[in-house]
């Protein structure tokens, strides 16, 4: 058993806070926002995550403060807090110096320190190294420093903190050890040494960027087979039956904290060592260019059936980025009504895992109100929908951001449909 103290308890920090208990641990969880500690000490977890929901009763075993304290008492310190880009994309790092510099105050000898925050090669050792140097500590003899990308995919039914295999790097050979020999007390996955801090977080980057990559080419391949009335989808399906094609899905757009966000760690960092990302940076733009395109295939569509865009109620069927989730970071849905507002069309959004920000009570009542459609999120109360009750409700054009509708029933009841590189 050992003493662990987790520093942002979000979708990563809180179920490996979670994850340590349920393995023996002593856990001190750290978080800044109050009414998170409050509700963490109340049983309650402020993030939407099946695992915890599964182990509830051991949040509040979690001695949970927004004071950095318990660091003193710690072997282990996990640094779990956001890396976000501002909104011309540069990296924002101050929120992993803030909690470095905490933790540095107050370190005690021989304790690890582990950031599990996305970050990119060179980050532990240029920015986090430093401000424990600054404090007179010395990697390797005063304290260990290590990184351990997290993969956490919160929604997702397979992949969870206890069985992810792990990868992790540190600064000194102390610190891998001492690193591994934790993870392995808390991890049934595999965990794989790096050779070196940098590595390990280059892995991490890797891991997001081929995501985006692909994901920004299937989207490409969709605006192109629009204009050539090619069905992505069908082909997709064709594609994956040689032994080497991985399939990626084209929808409107990338979202969340991790894909949209960490290739411009990894841009702005290699920009310092004097290289361009060009096919980084072209991935991005391409992916950040769906919620437009999304909108323009809904103008195109009105413009058919001489519904100007101006006025005509357009009703926005999902706010969060992801399915059956309430998280809206970077969500292309709020990207999608900004461009909707701006081109003066009347915005109606209906979200069930974001009650408090949709525009009618329940989906019955939502379809009542539109003209048209773009569903925006494929949240399993959507695709329950039949299309026979699109029609009873008038809907004149549904634009699909996830190609996850019966299309073919719907264009046969005369309601016009597009989706991502498919109609
Ligand atoms: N969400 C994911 O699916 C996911 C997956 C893998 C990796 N990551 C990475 O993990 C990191 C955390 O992401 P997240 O989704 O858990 O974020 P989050 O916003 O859900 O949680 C972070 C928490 O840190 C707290 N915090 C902020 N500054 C703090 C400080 N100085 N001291 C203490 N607490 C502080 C915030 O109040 C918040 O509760 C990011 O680097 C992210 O890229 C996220």
């Amino acid at each position: 058993m050992q003493k662990v103290a987790v520093i942002g308890l979000g979708y990563v920090g809180l179920p490996l806070a979670v994850r340590c208990i349920e393995k023996g641990h002593e856990v001190f969880g750290i978080d800044l926002e109050k009414d998170k500690i409050e509700k963490i000490k109340k049983g309650i977890s402020p993030v939407q995550d099946d695992f915890i929901e599964e182990r509830k009763g051991l949040l509040k075993k979690i001695k949970a403060s927004s004071s950095f304290d318990s660091v003193k008492k710690s072997d282990v310190v996990i640094i779990c807090v956001p890396t976000p880009v501002n909104e011309l994309f540069f990296p924002i790092l101050d929120i992993v110096e803030s909690a470095a510099e905490s933790v540095a105050k107050n370190t005690k000898p021989g304790q690890l320190v582990i950031v599990e925050s996305t970050i990119n090669p060179g980050v532990c050792e240029e920015v986090v190294e430093p401000i424990f140097a600054s404090h007179g500590l010395k990697e390797g003899k005063d304290y260990y420093l290590a990184h351990c990308p997290e993969r956490i995919d919160p929604g997702n039914e397979t992949w969870n903190v206890a069985n992810l295999p792990r990868v992790v790097g540190s600064m000194s050979k102390t610190g891998l050890q001492k690193s591994q020999a934790f993870y392995e007390s808390i991890i049934d996955g595999a965990i794989r040494p790096m050779k070196s801090i940098r590595e390990a977080e280059a892995v991490k980057i890797m891991e997001n960027s081929f995501r985006d990559i692909n994901i920004a080419f299937v989207n490409e391949l969709a605006k192109s087979f629009d204009q050539m009335d090619i069905d992505i989808k069908d082909v997709i399906e064709g594609a994956s039956t040689k032994f080497s094609f991985m399939p990626h899905y084209p929808g409107r757009g990338v979202g969340g904290h991790c894909i949209p966000v960490d290739p411009y760690y990894l841009i702005e960092r290699a920009k310092k060592s004097g290289f361009d990302h060009h096919f980084l940076r072209v991935a991005r733009e391409i992916n950040n260019s769906m919620p437009n395109y999304t909108v323009e295939l809904l103008q195109d569509m009105l413009n058919e059936v001489k519904l100007p865009m101006k006025g005509t109620k357009v009703g926005v069927l999902g706010l969060s980025y992801k399915a059956n989730m309430n998280d809206l970071r970077e969500s292309p849905s709020l990207k999608i009504i900004k461009e909707l507002k701006k081109k003066k069309a009347t915005v109606l959004k209906y979200d069930p895992h974001v009650p408090g920000q949709s525009d009618a009570k329940d989906l019955t009542s939502f379809l009542k109100k539109c003209d048209a459609l773009i569903l925006a999120t494929n949240h399993k109360e959507f695709l329950e929908i039949k299309p026979e009750t699109f029609k009873k409700n008038n809907i004149k054009v549904i634009v699909d951001g996830m190609n996850c509708l019966d299309y073919e029933k719907i264009k046969k009841l005369g309601i016009k449909y597009h989706g991502i590189g498919r109609k």
